[in-house]
């Protein structure tokens, strides 16, 4: 939740906010919408429902927990700018999204081969009021008809997270609009419930992206439990580090260079090692196969300052059985990782039917159809939402806003006139659900370095606290 931490005694925090609405809280609530009639129409059924809410998910009851329809009316906007891309989405709660804008920083990715965060950030100040209005026409919407602004708050780099909060709250301050703080990663999670009516909780995700390597077990709105993590880096860095040591244009990202040239590869062809195949648990790591990598390059001599699009047949050859081989092992640990993990979850949840793979990574069709394998001989579904929703986007934001705001957990609207130096509630390092003991004892050296409590541990203390 994007809540600015002053020294004045009017400190707004998620902690607090996070709470089920208390009945003060709500008639205040109400009060301040007073003048919004729309608002407060909108807003009491969702104070009464969520003065309602029961926490946690068993098997059938959470068949039923997932209503859509009994709330047409929302309409959110969701910000996203937790990396480098700079994206917008009009979604409404019956699951119609009624636009979506990305702006993405591909120049900036070629010029420094990764993602510098001063410059993303002055990317993302560059298009931010551009993209919301963009997104904003295309819906056929002005501010005056949105229910909420939902905006990511972590983990990501806190120089870009700030952008897109600061437009999220000025917005919202203008318009008197709640303001929903988003979870980046859960926000890839549940964004497989606007593709995928029948998901319900609880479900499996394997979410794979730039950053973040999770498998999580999803017991309910907010309930998460670690399965696994990476020790290291996430499968997207090797992915987009393999592609700028191959030469492959970077304009649309590593993951997706890779994936094209590798159709042209023999997958066999380098017998890269499987990381972690002796560690029993659900973790990964992909450092070691990076290195792996970089080493098979240096051994054929691959100049990487040759585009591939100007290297010779042989050449080109050289490096596409590369990224076949590297993709072949990347995936491989995946699906090792999930496969057991699959054990897990159900050992904790018999009931669980789907398994969602999201993520930038989740877009590409080897990875989606190796996993299908395994998800099909464990005997559940995949879910796998198309890839402009597994790529970063505004829709995931939007929809996980409506998905909280339905129960009750927003922010009431900022000041109009926010100091523009206000201290900002921003969370880079904001774990999404708590370690699964089992899985902990097995883990080695996690890294476990934290600036906030889980996702999960603050919506379960809120929990608790309410009378
Ligand atoms: O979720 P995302 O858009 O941003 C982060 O939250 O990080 O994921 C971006 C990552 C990048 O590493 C990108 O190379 C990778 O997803 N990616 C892919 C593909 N499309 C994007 N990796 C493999 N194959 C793809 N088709
Ligand atoms: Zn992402």
């Amino acid at each position: 939740m994007a809540s600015l931490v002053s020294s004045s005694s009017s400190i707004i925090s998620r902690l607090t906010l996070l709470r089920k609405p208390s009945l003060h809280y709500s008639i205040k609530t109400l009060q301040k919408f007073q003048g919004h009639r729309k608002l407060s129409k909108l807003i009491l059924p969702f104070l009464r429902a969520s003065t309602n809410y029961v926490p946690f998910s068993s098997c059938p009851k959470a068949q039923t927990a997932n209503s859509f329809g009994q709330d047409e009316e929302l309409v959110v906007l969701g910000i996203e700018t937790s990396c480098d891309d700079t994206a917008a989405a009009v979604v409404r709660s019956s699951g119609e999204i009624l636009s979506q804008v990305v702006s993405s920083q591909a120049e900036l990715l070629v010029r420094y081969g990764g993602v510098a965060p001063k410059m993303a950030e002055e990317a993302h100040s560059l298009v931010i009021d551009q993209v919301v209005q963009e997104a904003l026409d295309k819906a056929n919407v002005t501010e005056e008809d949105l229910s909420a602004v939902a905006v990511t708050i972590g983990p990501g780099l806190s120089l870009c997270l700030r952008v897109g909060v600061r437009k999220a709250r000025k917005l919202a301050g203008a318009y008197a609009l709640p303001i929903v703080g988003v979870h980046h990663m859960e926000a890839h999670a549940l964004v497989a419930r606007l593709v995928e009516k029948q998901l319900q909780f609880p479900f499996m995700a394997l979410l794979v992206s730039g950053g973040h390597n999770l498998l999580i077990l999803a017991r309910d709105l907010g309930h998460y439990i670690q399965l696994g993590t990476t020790i290291d880096d996430a499968i997207g860095e090797a992915y987009d580090k393999t592609a700028k040591w191959l030469g492959l244009d970077m304009r649309k990202s590593g993951g997706p260079a890779v994936e094209e040239l590798a159709r042209e590869g023999d997958e066999n062809s380098i017998g890269f090692k499987v990381p972690m195949k002796q560690h029993k648990d659900c973790n990964f790591s992909y450092a070691g196969l990076k290195t792996q990598v970089r080493l098979a390059i240096e051994s054929k001599n691959i100049d990487a300052s040759i585009p591939i699009a100007s290297a010779g047949s042989e050449d080109r050859r050289a490096r596409a059985d590369i990224a076949a081989s590297f993709q072949r092992v990347a995936v491989l640990h995946l699906e090792d990782k999930c496969e057991r993990s699959i054990e897990w979850a159900l050992k904790i949840e018999p009931c669980i039917k789907y398994l969602v793979v999201s993520g930038g990574v989740a877009s590409n069709q080897y990875v989606r159809s190796r996993l299908n394998k395994i998800v099909e001989k464990k005997g559940l579904q995949l879910v796998c939402p198309p890839p402009s929703l597994c790529t970063d986007n505004g829709v995931m934001i939007a929809w996980t806003g409506i998905e909280h705001f339905r129960m009750g957990r927003y922010d009431p609207p900022p000041a109009a006139c926010e100091p523009e130096d206000a201290l900002l509630d921003l969370r880079p390092r904001w774990p999404l659900g708590e370690e699964y003991a089992e899985g902990k004892r097995e883990a080695r050296s996690l890294k476990t370095a934290r600036l906030h409590p889980s996702l999960t541990s603050l919506i379960q203390a809120s929990i608790q606290q309410q009378p």
